[in-house]
C-alpha cells in the first residue's frame, strides 16, 4: 500500500467522474481499494476505499462536515451574482447534513421524531396503496419502467405527503431535485464535461427556495398535521429552527427522501432480474424482502460516497490526514472490501451485512427506516404482482450522477400484471 501521489491516481478521479464507468464502476473501484488510500495529485483531497478506513473516519470526531473547516473551497456554491441571476449560498450547505454539532443535533431531533421506526410502520398500508396504484397504472398502460414507472412515484409521493407537498408540484421539484443533487457528485478542478450548467444550478436552488417559502407562508395562514406545519411550530415557539434552517431542512428532505430510495428499489428490481431464483422467493415468501434490500444496499449502494472535512490531524494505516483536508470515503467500494466481506462480487442475501449503505456515526441516515420499508413494499409488490418480468435491453442506461448513482430507466417485459387482489 502506497500513499504517495503515483501516475495512476488522478487516472482513478477521472475514472470515477467518467459517465462511461457509470453502469459498472466496481472493477475501478476494485482496482482503488487494491491501491489503499490516495491523495489527490498530492493536494488537500484524500480519497479512500477501505472498510476499515471509511468506518473509521466516519465515525472519527475530527470528521466534520462545515466548509469552513476546508482548506480549499468546496464544490460548487455560487456566492456571486451568475449571469443575472441572484447570488445565492445552495440552500442545501444550510441543511443539517452539512451541519456540525450543537446546529446538527438541535435540527436532527427536531426532525427525527416524523423518522422512528414506529412512525414509520405506521405508513405501511399507505405506502402500500400507493405502490398498487403505480403498478395498476403500469397494467393500463401495458407497459412497465421500472424507474418511472414504480421506484420513483412511490417515494416522492411519500415524502411529498410526509412534508405536505401538493403531488401536482411534483415535476417542478422533479426538475429542481435532479438538478440540485448533482452538488453532492465531486468535481475535477480541470474539466467541466458533465458538470451542471451553474446558472442553471443557481436558478434551481432558488426557485426550490421561493417554492418553499411561498409553501411556509401558507402554512402559517393555515397549519396541517404535515411535517412542514410541524417544523413551522418549532420555528414559532423560539430559537429551535432559523427561517433559513427551516427552508434548508424541507429542501434536504425532500431530496435525500427520494432521490436514493428510486436507486434503490431499482438497483434491488435489476439484482433480482439477474438472480431470479431470488426472485422466484421473493414472490412466495414476503419476508425474503428484507435480506434482499440489505444485500443490495451493499453490492449497489444508492449513495456512492460521503465527503468530509479533517478539521484536525488524522492518522489512519498508510495515510496522515491534515486538518483542512477533504476526505471523500466510497463507501461502495468499502461495501465490496474483501476483508469484510467473502465473495463480494456476489449477491447474496443470506449473508451477514455490515454495510455501510446509510453511513455511520452522527449523520447516520435519518430516513433509514422509511427507505427500508418503502424497499421493501415496491419489491414485495413487484414480485407478486408482475409475471414472468424480463429485461427489455441488454443494459439499461444510467443518469450521470455519481454521488446518487441508479439507472435512468428499466423498461421490462412482461406477460401480465396481476390485479392488487389476486397476487397469491
Ligand atoms: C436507500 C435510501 C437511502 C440511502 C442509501 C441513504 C443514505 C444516506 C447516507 C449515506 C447518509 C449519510 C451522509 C453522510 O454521512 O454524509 C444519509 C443521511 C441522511 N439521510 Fe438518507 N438515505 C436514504 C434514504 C433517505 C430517506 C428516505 C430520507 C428521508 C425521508 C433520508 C434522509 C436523510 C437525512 C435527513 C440525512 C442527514 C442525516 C444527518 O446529517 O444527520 N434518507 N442518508
Amino acid at each position: 500500500m502506497t500513499t504517495a501521489p503515483s501516475p495512476a491516481t488522478p487516472g482513478f478521479f477521472a475514472g470515477l467522474l467518467d459517465p462511461a464507468n457509470r453502469a459498472d464502476p466496481y472493477p475501478l473501484y476494485d482496482r482503488m481499494r487494491e491501491h489503499g488510500p490516495v491523495r489527490l495529485g498530492g493536494g488537500p483531497v484524500v480519497v479512500l476505499t477501505s472498510y476499515r478506513d471509511c468506518a473509521a473516519v466516519l465515525r472519527h470526531p475530527a470528521a466534520v462536515v462545515e466548509r469552513r473547516h476546508a482548506s480549499l473551497p468546496l464544490g460548487p456554491t455560487p456566492t456571486h451574482d451568475l449571469a443575472g441571476e441572484r447570488a445565492a449560498e445552495l440552500t442545501g450547505t444550510n441543511s443539517f447534513l452539512f451541519r456540525d454539532a450543537p446546529d446538527h443535533t438541535r435540527l436532527r431531533r427536531l426532525v427525527a421524531k416524523a423518522f422512528t421506526p414506529a412512525v414509520v410502520r405506521g405508513m405501511t398500508p399507505r405506502i402500500t396503496a400507493i405502490a398498487d396504484g403505480a403498478l395498476d397504472r403500469a397494467a393500463e398502460r401495458g407497459r412497465l419502467d421500472v424507474v418511472a414507472d414504480l421506484a420513483y412515484p412511490l417515494p416522492i409521493t411519500v415524502i411529498c405527503e410526509l412534508l405536505g407537498v401538493p403531488l401536482e408540484d411534483e415535476p417542478r421539484l422533479r426538475q429542481w431535485s435532479s438538478m440540485l443533487a448533482r452538488t453532492l457528485d465531486p468535481v475535477s478542478g480541470k474539466s467541466t464535461t458533465g458538470r451542471p450548467d451553474p446558472v442553471e444550478l443557481v436558478r434551481a436552488n432558488n426557485e426550490l427556495h421561493d417554492y418553499f417559502e411561498q409553501l411556509a407562508r401558507e402554512r402559517r395562514r393555515r397549519p396541517s398535521d404535515d411535517l412542514l406545519s410541524a417544523l413551522i411550530r418549532a420555528e414559532e415557539s423560539g430559537d429551535a429552527l432559523t427561517h433559513e434552517e427551516l427552508i434548508a431542512t424541507c429542501g434536504l428532505l425532500l431530496i435525500a427522501g427520494h432521490e436514493t430510495t428510486v436507486n434503490l428499489i431499482a438497483n434491488a428490481t435489476l439484482a433480482l432480474l439477474g438472480h431470479r431464483h431470488h426472485l422466484a422467493i421473493l414472490r412466495t415468501a414476503g419476508a425474503f424482502a428484507a435480506p434482499v434490500i440489505e444485500e443490495t444496499l451493499r453490492y449497489d449502494p444508492p449513495v456512492q460516497l460521503v465527503p468530509r472535512i479533517a478539521r484536525d490531524p488524522i492518522a489512519l494505516p498508510g495515510i496522515e490526514i491534515a486538518a483542512g483536508d477533504m476526505i471523500v470515503m466510497l463507501l461502495a467500494a468499502a461495501n465490496r472490501d474483501p476483508e469484510v466481506f467473502a465473495e463480494p462480487g456476489r449477491f447474496d442475501p443470506a449473508r451477514e451485512n455490515r454495510h455501510l449503505a446509510f453511513g455511520l456515526g452522527q449523520h447516520f441516515c435519518l430516513g433509514a427506516p422509511l427507505a427500508r420499508l418503502e424497499a421493501d413494499i415496491a419489491l414485495t409488490r413487484f414480485a407478486r404482482r408482475v409475471r414472468e418480468p424480463r429485461l427489455d435491453c441488454e443494459r439499461p442506461p444510467y443518469r450521470e450522477h455519481v454521488t446518487l448513482r441508479g439507472p435512468a430507466a428499466i423498461p421490462l417485459s412482461y406477460t401480465g400484471i396481476l390485479p392488487a387482489s389476486g397476487d397469491s
